[in-house]
């Protein structure tokens, strides 16, 4: 039977779905309602964190689901506050007990904090609890091409993924090339940015006419095909099953550099530049 959503390979030979769920402020009883509801549509990547403090509606979302856990990816996130080696490690047992859950897919450093400087440390960590079966896969998130760069050679080890700042508004093409050339898997987060101003887009509305399609499906259209798994979040099953419902049209070239067109140097949401940006 074909897979509804595709996979792509990632440098270490494991596999990611091309599009996934994400659950930030999906919390309780409600919460886990959506991500069995998310789960069910089709989903079978869920991206959570250990500061979104929904771990637990992650791992009772799976239960509820009635889909077996080898047939899912789930990924959370190191906080600040655990960049210490010893730390890090002990974080990853807690997603794990707060999920309950024996592995986990995907590990990532949530933010670099660069001024604090322990995210080479924390790299190592992951490292580690991928040696030893903690985690299937590690990976990072908001790293600036430096900072790659460093943890790359300090620990020769290149992650697996970056889950970047990714919308139409701030396309973040240079740092893309950058994951493109050491054969890093880029990860969308808000690729929706949230949704507000982008579903007003005449842009890309006339493109989401031409296709029959809605803008969100376009946007997310757009993420797959510059190559980016992308997280949209959706309480509502209705929405969650549109925002897959993306493997059965193509973007022209026209449409995509139209879409590239929108991108601009200052588009962060919330201008969270990873070189100063701190969460703990
Ligand atoms: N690594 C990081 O630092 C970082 C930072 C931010 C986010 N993330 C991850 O990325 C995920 C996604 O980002 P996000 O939650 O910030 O924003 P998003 O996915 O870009 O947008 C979510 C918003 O869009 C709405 N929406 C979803 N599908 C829609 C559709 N088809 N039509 C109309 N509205 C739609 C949702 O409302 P409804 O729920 O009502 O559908 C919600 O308000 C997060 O949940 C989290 O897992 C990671």
């Amino acid at each position: 039977m074909e897979k509804a959503i595709p996979e792509v390979t990632l440098n270490d030979g494991t596999t990611l779905p091309v599009t996934g769920l994400g659950t930030y402020g999906l919390w309780g009883n409600a919460g886990a309602n959506a991500i069995s509801s998310g789960i069910n549509a089709g989903y079978r990547l869920i991206d959570t964190a250990y500061n979104y403090e929904n771990e637990g509606a992650v791992g009772e979302g799976i239960k509820r689901s009635g889909i077996s856990r080898e047939e899912l990816w789930i990924t959370s996130k190191l906080p600040g506050r655990y960049h210490t080696y010893e730390k890090a490690l002990v974080a990853i047992q807690e997603s794990l007990y707060r999920s309950k859950l024996d592995y986990l897919d995907l590990y990532i450093i949530h933010w670099p904090l660069p001024r604090q400087d322990h995210y080479v440390e924390a790299w190592q960590a992951l490292i580690d609890a991928k040696k030893w079966g903690l985690v299937r896969s590690i990976g990072v998130s908001n790293f600036l091409p430096e900072h790659l760069e460093r943890i790359i050679q300090e620990t020769g080890v290149t992650p697996s993924l970056n889950q970047v700042e990714l919308h139409p508004f701030f396309n973040q093409e240079e740092q893309r090339k950058v994951h493109e050339e050491r054969g890093i898997q880029t990860q969308s987060w808000s690729p929706l940015a949230k949704s507000a101003d982008i579903l007003s887009n005449e842009t890309i509305g006339k493109i989401a006419e031409n296709h029959n399609k809605t803008i969100a499906q376009v946007v997310l259209r757009w993420h797959h095909q510059i190559g980016s798994v992308s997280i949209p979040r959706s309480t509502s099953p209705q929405r969650q099953r549109e925002n897959i419902n993306i493997f059965d049209f193509a973007l022209s070239e026209t449409e995509m550099s139209a879409i590239a067109g929108l991108s601009q140097p200052d588009g962060r949401l919330n201008n969270m530049d990873p070189a100063t940006h701190e969460e703990f």
